[in-house]
């Protein structure tokens, strides 16, 4: 039984229970979903493709769909695998599919796929007359990749926006947010963000803007649900994400081998504790995914980090997630940093490198312990966490 979106519009998507990391590097505790939808016009219209994993079942929704009737367009709004993956055994199923797309999608489509035929270019603003529906196409490169564009029903007020607006986690049972329990995926499409979008802030700044001007009813992006009650919800997470805007709260991360570094971030997080902030999130990096973390210093305003000087440098995870913060480019956070030694400390000297190159502010003085924690040091760790909580007052 196939779910409908609009009277027109079926959801052709798939569950993905198995793969146990998205892009092999992402974890899916909640699996992932990779969405298709079909308009059954004058024209039959089917919106990307699933997982080439998924294909078989894939086809079986598109023939259920199409009930006899031929397949004329396909729009590929992205050419990640994730989503392309089945274009060429769909073109061998229906070898008279116009494929619709920009000039990108295409140089990706002939060096994916070898497909150089039977196409329809699309630019900024054109559109696609289907009958009682019409489609128009708005461009949205390097929300994540350069081809990306999203393609709107101007009968429906459909928005298909691409992977904007998606999250992990499977669909239960139901497509559309208001049919379901959505509690799981805010957290997951922050986590999908940070990790998958989160360096491309401004690109994605641009295409809401160029959005604004559309009356969009409904978001049908290409990963969980259907956005339509909560609509507003998941453009604001994504208008405030891509502005690098945190909440008012703390991360912190450390990484301790034997434990010294992990009192020192106890002793923060006590300190902001006391000092009113309810939002305080520990990651040891030895612990939590790389994922997880970087949902979390997108979240929140304050970022604190602390290391044991590891073979004259940072402790080799903490190291991992500062590349991967900066490979983001991460900004505006407030941070506080503390580290650890034995004989000649190097924790502290590189944080503090981070800080300038990131261009954060610094929040309070560095705490560098050497061996165990001392009263002395851990009354630097009581003003550090005192001194982020007075800021983050202020915000
Ligand atoms: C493999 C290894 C390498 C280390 N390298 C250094 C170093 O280069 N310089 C230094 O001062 N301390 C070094 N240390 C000592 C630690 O920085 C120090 O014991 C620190 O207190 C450990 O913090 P932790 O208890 O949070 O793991 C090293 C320790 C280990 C186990
Ligand atoms: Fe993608
Ligand atoms: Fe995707």
């Amino acid at each position: 039984m196939l779910k409908k979106i609009t009277e027109d519009i079926f959801y052709l998507g798939v569950n993905d229970r198995q793969k146990h990391r998205f892009e092999n590097l992402w974890p899916l505790p909640y699996g992932v979903s990779y969405n298709s939808y079909l308009i059954v016009d004058e024209k039959t219209v089917l919106m990307d493709t699933v997982d080439v994993c998924y294909a078989d079942l894939f086809f079986h929704k598109i023939e259920e769909a199409l009930n006899g009737r031929p397949l004329d367009y396909l729009v590929l709004n992205h050419m990640e695998p994730d989503h392309a993956g089945s274009i060429r055994l769909l073109r061998r199923q229906y070898p008279d599919v116009q494929i619709v797309g920009n000039s990108k999608t295409f140089g990706m489509l002939a060096g994916y796929h070898g497909i150089t035929d039977g196409l329809h270019e699309v630019k900024e603003g054109d559109t696609l007359a289907l009958g009682r529906h019409t489609l128009s196409f708005y461009m949205a490169p390097m929300v994540h990749w350069p081809e990306v564009m999203m393609t709107y029903d101007q009968t429906d007020k459909v928005l298909f926006s691409a992977d904007a607006f998606g999250t992990f986690g499977t669909l239960d049972g139901a497509v559309i947010d208001a049919d379901m329990n959505t509690d799981h995926y805010w957290e997951e499409m922050k986590r999908y963000y940070a990790n998958i979008v989160g360096k491309y802030g401004s690109p994605v700044q641009k295409a809401l803007q160029k959005l604004s001007g559309l009356d969009v009813q409904t978001i049908c992006s290409l990963h969980g649900p259907v956005w339509r009650e909560h609509k507003d919800k998941a453009i604001a997470i994504y208008d405030q994400l891509s502005r690098y805007e945190g909440e008012e709260g703390v991360v912190i991360i450390f990484g301790s081998m034997y434990g010294h570094t992990e009192q020192m971030a106890e002793t923060v997080a006590h300190s902001l504790a006391e000092s009113g902030v309810k939002n305080i999130v520990i990651h040891d990096v030895s612990k939590s995914h790389a994922s997880y973390i970087l949902r979390d210093v997108f979240k929140y305003k304050g970022v604190m980090i602390g290391s044991p000087t590891y073979s004259n440098q940072l402790f080799p995870e903490v190291e991992a997630v500062l590349s991967k913060i900066q490979v983001r480019e991460v900004k505006n956070r407030l941070f506080g940093y503390f580290g650890s030694f034995s004989w000649a400390g190097a924790a502290v000297k590189r944080l503090t490198a981070f800080a300038e190159q990131m261009k954060w502010e610094v929040v309070g003085e560095p705490v560098e312990q050497k061996q165990g924690m001392s009263p002395d040091d851990q009354a630097k760790c009581v003003a550090l966490g005192k001194e982020m909580a007075m800021r983050m007052k202020k915000i």
